[in-house]
């Protein structure tokens, strides 16, 4: 069986958590496609060769997932052959057998359009900047400025800007709890299977 769900959306929108969660309810594979550009930003050297020579073990480093990795990232994203090299590894993983979920900001509209289930999570900039400050403390209107200028550059880059395909589902989690969020998720997912 193929079937993927393609989930986008800004940081801190909720995005990995909905995904876990969608990945254990029906058996699906996730893959956590920010891991990637993650682990590229943080290698350092020229990032479009540490795109090309990823290795499996480059994604299991223990700091990707701080706020200046998530800044490096963003950073090399927009640079199209840093995205070009990871687009076959996507689009294989999106096809895996017994069905996947990937999350990231541009499944739906370049990686999967294809996608069976096309969610675009987000929440205000505010919301998310405090769930961030939850993560990872420190001085809190420095978070919130980290989020806006991140959203800035992943909305505002030419090659696969962030954006919610024209046929995704939105679920704005600023107001909802986890397991509101997540059974929104799940419930879209089931009605399309
Ligand atoms: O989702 P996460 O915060 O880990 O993503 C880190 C950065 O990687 C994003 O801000 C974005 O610039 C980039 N990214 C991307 N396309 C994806 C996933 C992440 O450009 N599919």
């Amino acid at each position: 069986m193929r079937f993927t769900v393609a989930i986008d959306g800004p940081a801190a929108a909720g995005k990995g958590t909905i995904s876990r969660a969608v990945a254990a309810e029906f058996g699906f594979a996730h893959l956590d496609t920010g891991l990637l550009y993650r682990a590229v930003g943080a290698m350092g050297g020229d990032p479009i060769a540490a795109a090309r020579g990823l290795q499996p073990q480059d994604l299991a480093r223990d700091d990707l997932r701080s706020m200046a990795a998530g800044q490096a990232a963003s950073r090399v994203a927009v640079i199209p052959e840093v995205r070009a090299a990871l687009l076959a590894f996507q689009r294989h993983f999106a096809r895996s057998a017994g069905g996947a979920v990937l999350d990231g900001r541009d499944i739906a509209t370049v990686i999967c359009p294809e996608a069976e289930v096309k969610l675009f999570v987000t929440a205000s900039p505010e919301v998310r900047a405090h769930r961030r400050w939850l993560e990872v403390g420190g001085d809190a209107a420095q978070v919130l400025a980290e989020v806006i200028e991140r959203d800035a550059r992943d909305m505002g880059r030419a090659d696969a800007p962030l954006r919610a395909a024209e046929t995704a589902v939105i679920i704005d989690t600023s107001a909802l709890t986890i397991p509101e969020a997540i059974a929104r998720a799940v419930a879209v997912v089931k009605a399309a299977r």
